[in-house]
């Protein structure tokens, strides 16, 4: 729809519409998407809550409770309402989370690397791609480095030797990809 928008426009026309429209969508994916990380780390410390990555993971819960913190507050600030898929969210956040640490520690290092190398490959999007408010980068730069560091710490946990890595990192990028196309519209 909004590549048809862009392909219609002609010189001289308006062209706040379209990227105010990509704007919202984005902001609503970030807000939808930190608030999916954590619920995430929240189902995989009611699982690991005694293991001995369990200070990491709260650790990156906590970054994940700032991330949704600072969009909590920006979405107003931009006329960007939340999706409306926020319980759906909530549950599966916390399934994937409690799921795949249920799998074992392995299982749900490998869900925080596929779940972070799709949020980190959506923030260089928008840093890229000129789509937000230029004074957002910096925050967004931030959130994209601490994701970046959450998909090392997956990994230096031996994610990559979980059982069926391969096809469960690639149904979690799916599933996320899927998110993220469904909370930009709705
Ligand atoms: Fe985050
Ligand atoms: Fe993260």
């Amino acid at each position: 729809m909004s590549a048809n928008l862009v392909r219609r426009r002609l010189p001289g026309d308006f062209e706040a519409l379209p990227s105010a429209r990509a704007q919202a969508a984005a902001l609503r994916v970030d807000h939808a998407g930190e608030y999916g990380a954590q619920r995430i780390y929240a189902g995989q410390l009611a699982v690991l809550k005694h293991d001995p990555c369990a200070p990491e993971i709260r650790h990156m819960a906590a970054q994940e409770e700032a991330h949704l913190a600072a969009f909590n507050q920006l979405l107003p600030r931009y006329g960007v309402r939340p999706s409306v898929l926020m319980p759906l969210w909530h549950v599966a956040g916390w399934a994937l989370g409690a799921g795949t640490a249920a799998l074992g520690v392995k299982a749900a290092m490998a869900c925080t690397v596929a779940v972070e190398s799709v949020i980190t490959e959506h923030y260089n999007q928008q840093l890229e791609g000129d789509i937000v408010d230029p004074a957002l980068h910096p925050t967004i730069r931030q959130f994209r480095d601490e994701e970046m560091e959450h998909h090392a710490t997956g990994l230096a946990h031996d994610a990559e030797q979980a059982p069926f890595y391969t096809g469960l990192s690639a149904l979690i990028r799916a599933g996320c990809r899927a998110a993220i196309r469904i909370s930009s519209r709705l």
